[in-house]
C-alpha cells in the first residue's frame, strides 16, 4: 500500500483492511481516504481475493471526517467539502464486485458509519459505538447515509440516527437492524475472517452475481429486480461450478469449486 494510514493483509483469498490511524480514531484525510480506494481497487481487481475484512486499528473503526484536517491551516476546505472530494464519492458508490465484511470494533462515527454502510455484511464488537453526528456539525451526512440508511433499516430508526446525531451502543445496533451479530471484541476479527473465508470457499461467479442483484434491487422496483436476478441466475447457472455443487452433493463429497 502506498498509504500507511490504511494496511492491507491478504490470507488464503480474503483480504484484510485495517484503517490506520489509531492516534486520530481512523478519522478519514485524504491520504486515508486515498488508502482505502486503493485497498478496495486491489479487492476488485485481484481474481485471487475473493472477499474481505474491513475494520479499525485502536479503539476506533473509523471517527467519521478529519474535522481537525478540514478545518485546520492550509486545508482548502471544510469538513462539508471533505465528504465531496472525488474519494469519498469514489467510496460511497464504488462498486467492490466481492462482498465486503465491516467488523466494527469500536467508535463507528459519520463517514466511518457511512463506510460500514457500504459494506456488504455488518458485525460489531460489544464496545462499538455508532452514530451520525453530522447535523450537529452543521450539515449532514454526504457519503451514502440519507439514501443507505432507509434503505437499510425501519425509517424510523434510520430517522432518529440522522436528526438527533445521538450516539447508540452495540446491542440498539443490533436490535435495529445495523449489525447483525455482535460478539466480544477479541473475537470480532477471526469470526470476520472466517465469515469472509466461507464466503470465499463458495463459487465466486455464482457469489458475484448475488452481490450485484441483492445490491441493485434497492434501487429497482420487484418485477425488475426478478428480470434481473433471472438473467443473472442464467449465467450463473451456466458454469461449470453450478453443475459441481448439485453434482458433490449427489456423491456425498465436498464440492470442488474452480471459478469456471
Ligand atoms: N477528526 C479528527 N480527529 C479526531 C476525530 C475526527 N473526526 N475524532 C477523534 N479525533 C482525535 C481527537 O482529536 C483526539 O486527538 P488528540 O489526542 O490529538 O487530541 C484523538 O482522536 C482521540 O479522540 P478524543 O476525543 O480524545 O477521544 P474521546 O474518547 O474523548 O472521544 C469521540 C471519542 C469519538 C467521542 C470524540 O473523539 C469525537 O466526538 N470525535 C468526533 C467524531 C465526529 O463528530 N465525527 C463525525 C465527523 S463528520
Amino acid at each position: 500500500m502506498t498509504s500507511s494510514a490504511v494496511l492491507f493483509d491478504v490470507h488464503e483469498r480474503v483480504a484484510t483492511i485495517t484503517l490506520n490511524r489509531p492516534d486520530a480514531l481512523n478519522a478519514i484525510n485524504a491520504d486515508l481516504s486515498a488508502g482505502l480506494m486503493e485497498a478496495l481497487r486491489r479487492v476488485r481487481n485481484d481474481d485471487g481475493i475473493r472477499a474481505a475484512v474491513l475494520t479499525g486499528s485502536g479503539r476506533a473503526f473509523c471517527a467519521g471526517a478529519d474535522l481537525r484536517a478540514g478545518s485546520g491551516p492550509g486545508a482548502s476546505s471544510g469538513p462539508a467539502q471533505l465528504f465531496a472530494t472525488d474519494e469519498r464519492e469514489g467510496f460511497a458508490t464504488f462498486d467492490v464486485k466481492k462482498p465486503v465484511i465491516a467488523a466494527v470494533n469500536g467508535y463507528c462515527l459519520g463517514g466511518g458509519f457511512e463506510i460500514a454502510l457500504a459494506c456488504d455484511l455488518r458485525i460489531a464488537a460489544t464496545e462499538a459505538r455508532f452514530a451520525l453526528p453530522e447535523i450537529t456539525l452543521g450539515f449532514f451526512p454526504l457519503a451514502g447515509a440519507p439514501m443507505r440508511l432507509p434503505r437499510a433499516i425501519p425509517q424510523a430508526f434510520a430517522n432518529e440516527l440522522l436528526f438527533l446525531g445521538e450516539r447508540i451502543d452495540a446491542e440498539t445496533a443490533l436490535r435495529w437492524g445495523i449489525v447483525s451479530r455482535v460478539l466480544p471484541a477479541d473475537e470480532l476479527l477471526s469470526t470476520a475472517q472466517a465469515m469472509a473465508a466461507k464466503i470465499a470457499g463458495y463459487a465466486p461467479i455464482a457469489v458475484r452475481g448475488l452481490k450485484e442483484i441483492a445490491t441493485a434491487q434497492a434501487d429497482l422496483t420487484m418485477p425488475q429486480a426478478m428480470r434481473l436476478g433471472a438473467a443473472l441466475r442464467w449465467v450463473v447457472g451456466q458454469t461449470a461450478d453450478a453443475k459441481e455443487g448439485p453434482r458433490a452433493f449427489a456423491e456425498k463429497r465436498a464440492p470442488q469449486f474452480r471459478g469456471e
